[in-house]
């Protein structure tokens, strides 16, 4: 079979080291990929986001299977738009996407079927949401209905900090049309978990339950970022945890699509709060997650394409999950100013020591230049490891962070750091 993966970050990197496996996979692609990938698939210079371009290009190679990493594609109906023209594609249509493209669609979606999540107000103009603000208390939590790039939520610590995020999102418009209309919520205290599905007609199928941190320091200190880490390991939420969350939010999700008249074929992205009053859903995306991705897959035995392929025609039933017992850390290694601005061209040393073992090393922001690989983004590469237990896995990833190097890099030193397994 011939894959297409489209993106080109460390997620799809992940993704595609994991598809390499597979011995039905004659040929393997990535639109538009990054150093890392080219070494394991062919590149297309195709953008991610183009769709009749990524659609042109399949057919051209004849692409038996494409599969999606990113939300933006998704969320503008490419799924759609191959099933269309009878192209196999991985992930939810434009419709089931809205989970993640639309809050008010997902909160709307929660309330409605009694599904665990924030107290909410809805609203579309400035004047109102400053009015419903005051029933609020602080922290309050701010967000864009549309998608706006991972930093469409925002947690206000006081009044002011509230009023001058509604005015920006809303009269600034500083997410364009994805601010028009916000969700206003209540602020959630617990622990976040990241928890992945695979969803098709019949079946719900979660993955290994994983943590990501958001903020660029150690401690949780300073702005939110795309991700500096993650870990996962199959114990880490107990059996009642689990089997709470399986039914009040996992297949009451599905079934309140499917009662919507959506079925949704692909992976669910359920960002979870454990609060005193239970689990809760803080948000769902339509797709991987980026950095769990990178500690998720590595722990899945299965062959990806299998697990794809049985999502893609609703046979999720007949499949045997196959799950490590190790734990999974990631650490990612950024660009000089990053989240702000940044700065690129940065030569990486140290990617040619040989890795221990269960040791990976995904790509992000990276291109070849020469033989040399330079630096293109802001979050460059993700270190992980596995382990017998996470504090094993730690120790190995933080070895191999430090031998490898570039101008300016800066990472956190405290992933996974204090948790038990
Ligand atoms: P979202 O864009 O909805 O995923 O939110 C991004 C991040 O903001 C989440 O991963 C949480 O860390 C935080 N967050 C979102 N909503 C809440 C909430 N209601 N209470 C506390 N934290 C939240
Ligand atoms: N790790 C959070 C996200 O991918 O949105």
């Amino acid at each position: 079979m011939k894959v297409l993966v489209i993106g080109g970050g460390a997620r799809e990197h992940a993704i595609c080291a994991s598809l390499a496996k597979s011995v039905r996979i004659t040929e393997l692609h990535c639109a538009p990929g990054n150093a890392g990938i080219a070494e394991i698939a062919r590149i297309a210079d195709v953008s991610a986001s183009n769709i009749s371009n990524l659609k042109y290009y399949v057919k051209q190679q004849g692409i038996d299977l494409t599969i999606v990493g990113p939300e933006q594609p998704l969320c503008e109906g490419i799924v759609d738009s191959f099933r269309a023209d009878k192209l196999r594609i991985f992930g939810p249509t434009k419709r089931a996407a809205e989970l993640e493209g639309s809050k008010i669609f997902s909160k709307e979606l929660m309330k409605k079927y009694g599904i665990p999540t924030a107290r909410f107000e809805v609203l579309d103009s400035a004047q109102r949401a400053l009015e419903v603000l005051e029933a609020f208390e602080l922290p309050v939590v701010v967000k864009a209905d549309g998608l706006a790039g991972g930093k469409g939520a925002v947690i206000c610590k006081t009044r002011d900090d509230a009023e001058k995020t509604i005015h920006g999102m809303m009269e600034d418009r500083m997410f364009g049309s994805a601010g028009e209309r916000v969700v206003i919520e209540e602020f959630l205290e617990g622990t976040e978990i990241s928890l992945f599905a695979l969803v098709d007609k019949y079946t719900v199928a979660p993955l290994i339950p994983a943590r990501d941190y958001k903020r660029v320091r150690d401690g949780d200190e300073g702005p939110n970022t795309g991700g500096m880490g993650s870990f996962a390991w199959i114990h880490l939420l107990d059996s009642k945890t689990m089997k709470k969350i399986e039914e009040e939010i996992l297949v009451r999700t599905v079934l309140a699509l499917r009662a919507e008249g959506i079925t949704y074929n692909g992976v669910i992205f359920y960002g979870l709060m454990l609060t005193r009053r239970g689990p809760m859903v803080l948000e769902y995306n339509c797709r991987f997650g980026d950095p769990e991705t990178q500690v998720v897959l590595p722990l899945i035995r299965n062959d990806l394409l299998d697990l794809f392929e049985a999502t893609i025609e609703n046979k999720l039933t007949d499949v045997d999950l196959d799950f490590s017992e190790q734990a999974g850390v990631c650490v990612v290694l950024a660009s000089e100013g990053y989240p702000g601005d940044y700065l690129k061209g940065r030569t990486v040393i140290g990617l040619d020591n040989p890795l221990g073992d269960d040791v990976y090393v995904f790509h992000a922001g990276t291109k070849k230049l020469g033989d040399k690989v330079v630096t293109t983004g802001g979050r460059v590469l993700s270190v992980c490891a596995l382990g017998d237990s996470i504090e094993a896995a730690r120790k190995k990833v933080y070895e191999n962070v430090d031998v490898i190097h570039f101008d300016g890099v800066h990472y956190r030193t405290d992933i996974a750091a204090g948790v038990k397994s």
